[in-house]
């Protein structure tokens, strides 16, 4: 056979509905997206350094994305060597399992989790060990169990996608002291600016333990998902490591210049969280008022549990110009999730949920 042998059983990741699609089929001239956890802003402060940076479109990029990397370094309190950048998190996960996985080693991994985990841990070749959440939360002390010596990585989305839930220091603290060293723990903390004070240190885990990887995205809160550009933190021989491995140009100039002016605006991001904290209270209130059960959530998003299966209401809601995630594929048929976008965005779903609340019932 010409293919790796796991390929077979591998289902394609299918992002959220891209608005251009829905323009296109439907001719609807406003589409509402809030299927993927973008932020509604574009972050227009970062034009100037944009429009400078096509000037040097006909070179490389700088491999090592020095001027990112000496400004993040300084804001994070870590060395420029413990920091390794990915075109978006996605990349950064692949690199991980890149580095460590040979045949039969084994991932563990939650579920319903970010499914990139998964996906590319079999691309890798690795054994996958699915650990049911319980209550829409890790199970952390089942994860742990299921550690052994042929373990190579555990990933963990903190805050998770979809169920928003969170994990808080003195659960990750304890489940921490519980890995091996010789066993990679990453921290997927894609959402981490919007979640709550009692959050978990991970830096300070990972100057202890070591065994830590951190990954962070630049395609929320600040707003440059389209641009892919995320970064891990590790140790200095973890990061090493990593980095040897990455493709030399993995982050184009644009991703570089735009990303430096996101770390150095503090105040874009303090917004934005404001913005989108207090979208998401209102979404909580309008659910509640029309008692329809939702999850409260670390993230830009909430997880909506349905009396039924989504698929009418996703088809309703699709033809209104409003794109949600129905959560079938993640084995969660009657739930989905929406992202907290522009009041504007908001007040439209819920006057659409309503109206379709309404027909249905
Ligand atoms: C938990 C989690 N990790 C990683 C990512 C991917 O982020 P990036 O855009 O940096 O690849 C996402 C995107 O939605 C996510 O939800």
């Amino acid at each position: 056979m010409l293919f790796k042998k796991g390929l077979s059983k591998i289902i394609p990741y299918e992002p959220g509905k891209p608005i251009e699609e829905l323009k296109r089929s439907l001719r609807l001239k406003e589409i509402y997206k809030l299927a993927s956890n973008e932020i509604p802003f574009v972050p227009v402060y970062i034009r100037k350094a944009i429009c400078e940076e096509i000037n040097n479109i006909n070179r490389y990029p700088e491999a090592n994305c020095f001027y990112l990397r000496k400004s993040l370094a300084v804001r994070l309190k870590v060395k420029e060597s413990q920091i390794i950048f990915g075109n978006g998190s996605d990349e950064l996960i692949t690199l991980v399992l890149r580095a460590t996985i040979e045949d039969k080693d084994e991932v563990i991994v939650g579920y319903p989790t970010f499914l990139i985990y998964e996906l590319q841990a079999r691309v890798h070749g690795a054994k996958i060990i699915r650990v049911p959440f319980k209550d829409l939360r890790y199970d952390l002390v089942s994860m742990a169990k299921k550690v052994n010596k042929k373990t190579k990585v555990i990933f963990i989305a903190n805050p998770d996608n979809p169920t928003g839930t969170y994990l808080n220091q003195k659960e990750i603290e304890k489940f921490i002291k519980s890995i091996p060293k010789n066993v990679l723990v990453v921290f997927d903390e894609a959402y981490f600016d919007f979640a709550p004070s009692d959050f978990p240190k991970t830096f300070d885990f990972l100057r202890k333990r070591g065994n830590i990887v951190i990954m962070r995205t630049f395609s929320k809160v600040y707003g440059l998902a389209g641009l892919r550009i995320g970064y891990a933190v590790a140790t200095e021989e973890i990061a090493n490591v990593l980095n040897k491995i990455r493709e030399p140009f993995n982050i184009n100039r644009f991703a570089q210049v735009a990303a430096l002016a996101a770390v150095k605006n503090e105040k874009f991001l303090k917004n934005t969280r404001t913005y989108i904290l207090n979208e998401k209270e209102y979404l909580y209130k309008e659910l509640s008022r029309l008692n329809v059960s939702f999850r409260k959530s670390a993230t830009n998003f909430v997880l909506i549990e349905f009396k039924k299966d989504t698929s009418n209401l996703n088809a309703y809601l699709l033809k209104k110009g409003i794109i949600i995630r129905p959560l079938s594929g993640w084995g969660l048929k009657n739930y989905f999730r929406v992202t907290a976008g522009f009041r504007k965005e908001n007040e439209k779903f819920i006057s659409c949920l309503e109206s379709y609340l309404n027909t249905e019932e």
